[in-house]
């Protein structure tokens, strides 16, 4: 019996990786993940300087909710959220291969997200958020390393995709003709959010069920990942009908992945 039993492992080797992989995708125990392909420079999709911005915005609107207990019961489900979305920003100025203010401290800046994320009750809240506090003042230095120094899983899937939920909401409005200049600050730091929530699903496929479609998984994230960027470029260039046309991109983008991926949004 283990005689036959290795033969079979040496002759069907191909069969049986495949066996592994339906099987893993069923969603028990899976072996190694499947490697995303290489992502681009942070800069082309997501200025540091936009991502800065809105760390900041978060660091501030963690304040007051975190300050008491009411406050922090009521605000929880926001706060994971923005925490979540917060460790993703962290992980690509981390990343970034521009030389910015936070790039010392984005380790920091991901440990502290991370732990507001994680935060139960008031008292670690609020520690979470000084923390995240200090790591984006202007000229912060930080201990943490990010390891390991590429795109990997650093918040949910399901809290980012609320996050992208609110952003293209947000978004929207402000890319209407008569507010479009007016807005332009707070709607690049819109689209350069949703280009690095794409880029960080990229490698989070626990979504695919069936293994052949982990390349789509890929080619949507990263397509969601390049409308967005696309988007930003064409907001700092002050030009309303690309970024109208790069708005249409993005939105086709959620809807194609979601037809895919996940069914009961797109009905
Ligand atoms: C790469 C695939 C992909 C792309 C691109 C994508 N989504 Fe999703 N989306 C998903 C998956 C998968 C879920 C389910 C996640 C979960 O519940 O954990 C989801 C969930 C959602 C939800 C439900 C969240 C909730 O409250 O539970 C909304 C709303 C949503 N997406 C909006 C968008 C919008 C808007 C865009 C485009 C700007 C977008 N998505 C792009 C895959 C994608």
């Amino acid at each position: 019996m283990p005689k036959l039993h290795l033969f079979l492992i040496r002759s069907r080797l191909p069969e049986v990786f495949t066996a592994l992989a339906v099987l893993g995708a069923g969603g028990a125990a899976r072996g190694v993940e499947p490697t995303p392909p290489a992502a681009p420079a942070v800069s082309t999709f997501a200025p540091a300087a936009d991502l800065i911005a809105a760390a900041r915005g978060y660091a501030e609107s963690f304040a007051a909710p975190t300050s008491d207990a009411a406050q922090f019961a009521s605000a929880q489900a926001k706060i994971l959220k923005d925490s979540h979305t917060l460790a993703a920003i962290a992980l690509a100025l981390a990343l970034s291969d521009e030389d910015h203010p936070l790039k010392k401290s984005s380790g920091d800046l991901l440990a502290a997200a991370q732990g507001l994320a994680q935060a139960s009750d008031v008292e670690n809240a609020r520690q979470a958020a000084e923390k995240i506090k200090a790591a984006v003042a202007d000229g912060a230095s930080g201990t943490a390393t990010v390891e390991p120094a590429t795109w990997h899983k650093v918040a949910s899937m399901g809290q980012l995709m609320k996050q992208v939920t609110f952003l293209n909401n947000r978004l929207k409005r402000g890319l209407q003709k008569n507010r479009f200049e007016q807005m332009a600050g707070d709607t690049a730091q819109f689209s350069a959010q949703l280009a690095v929530i794409a880029q960080a699903v990229t490698g989070d496929t626990h979504e695919v069920q069936n293994p052949a479609d982990t390349d789509k998984w890929f080619q949507f994230s990263a397509e969601m990942r390049d409308a967005a960027g696309e988007l930003n470029q064409a907001i700092h260039a002050k030009n309303f009908d690309a970024a109208t046309a790069a708005n249409a991109r993005l939105e086709k983008s959620c809807a194609t992945c979601h037809e895919v991926f996940h069914n009961e949004l797109a009905q």
